[in-house]
């Protein structure tokens, strides 16, 4: 240890995800520990410009570890985006003593601190709060896991009405870039074929896959459509297939927010509280600019720059694999 921290500052940012509670609690209580006075800084970057920055003690996150949503409110900020915003943002952090800042969020919220860095030397240190898992140098981010199960839940529930009625549905699930929740769930759940933006989706293909089903019997189909693919989101899908053809029985369900809330799973709550405790020890052993994941079950530091711009990569063949196994 080699940095005497007296104050740090905790805000979440960007799209909520389920465990960024447990991973709030985990830096308070590690931080109290130390004899560190912890802050809560509320909607992200905009509190943080607001100067809206309230201490924390331990009964502030007593009974959160189970909630989703954040205590500390999220919010996107565009004012953070622009130099002022900015300058706004570092006389809060003059005024308000803190020694650094511990950012819970996705690409938006690194790329911001990574921005803010370049101006301002202030220690930031960040935790992988999004349910789309496209960060690299994390094998989960902290929401993924409880995304992918209420996913798994929705879509068990449509298989049933499916099969009874013996239609063709298409599943829209949250990815506006990445398609991490799609593939995962799509296998989870046996789906007929999985469409992601990061490979070109091939109508024909697709028809054919939906045809073979017919001929073999196949009482119901569901094809999971990542929001961000290419050809549009499921309503989108569902219509040009329809339009070529009739004879498809189909129902388009887009499952959306849904995806981004209730209670962590127990890997994320895990998952959370370890990186939260990791987060304040490094900032004490005076690490920076740096996102704190896990990767084969051991503890890393990510750049941000990295963590933002390497995005993880797609295991294609986990999708041959799943259509082999669906067909
Ligand atoms: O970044 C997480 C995410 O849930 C994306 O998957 C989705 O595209 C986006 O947030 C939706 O954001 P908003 O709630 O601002 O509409």
């Amino acid at each position: 240890m080699n940095k005497k921290l007296k104050a740090i500052g905790i805000f979440t940012s960007g799209g909520d995800s389920p465990g960024m509670n447990a991973a709030i609690r985990a830096v308070v209580r590690t931080a109290l520990y130390h004899g560190i006075q912890p802050f809560g800084i509320y909607r992200g970057y905009e509190g943080l410009i607001d100067g809206n920055i309230q201490p924390l003690y331990s009964h502030s996150v007593s009974n959160i570890i189970q909630r989703g949503g954040t205590i500390l409110k999220s919010a996107r900020s565009e004012r953070f985006r622009t130099a002022e915003g900015m300058a706004q943002a570092w006389a809060q952090v003059r005024a308000s003593g803190l020694d650094a800042i511990v950012a819970i969020g996705g690409d938006g919220t690194f790329s911001g601190a990574e921005e803010f860095a370049r101006s301002y030397p202030f220690p930031i240190i960040g935790l992988p709060g999004t349910i789309d898992n496209d960060l690299f140098g994390t094998d989960y981010t902290i929401g993924y896991d409880t995304a992918l199960n209420t996913v798994v839940e929705a879509v068990d529930k449509i298989r049933d009405t499916a099969d009874s009625h013996e239609r063709l549905f298409f599943i829209e699930v949250m990815g506006r870039d990445a398609g991490f929740i799609a593939l995962r769930s799509g296998i989870a759940v046996g789906a007929e074929d999985i469409l992601i933006p990061e490979t070109r989706t091939d109508l024909d293909e697709l028809i054919d896959r939906l045809d073979t089903g017919l001929r073999r019997n196949k009482s119901s189909s569901i094809i999971i459509v990542a929001e961000g693919d290419e050809l549009g989101g499921a309503y989108a899908v569902a219509e040009r297939v329809k339009e070529r053809c009739p004879r498809f029985r189909t129902r388009v369900t887009v499952l959306g927010h849904i995806q981004r809330g209730g209670a962590p799973s127990c890997l994320d709550r895990v998952l959370a509280s370890t990186l939260g405790y990791e987060a304040v020890t490094a900032l004490m052993n005076g690490m920076q600019g740096v996102m704190v994941g896990q990767v084969d079950r051991k503890i890393t530091f990510t750049p941000f720059e990295y963590a933002t711009k390497h995005h993880q990569e797609i295991n294609r063949s986990l999708l041959d694999m799943a259509r082999i196994l669906s067909s």
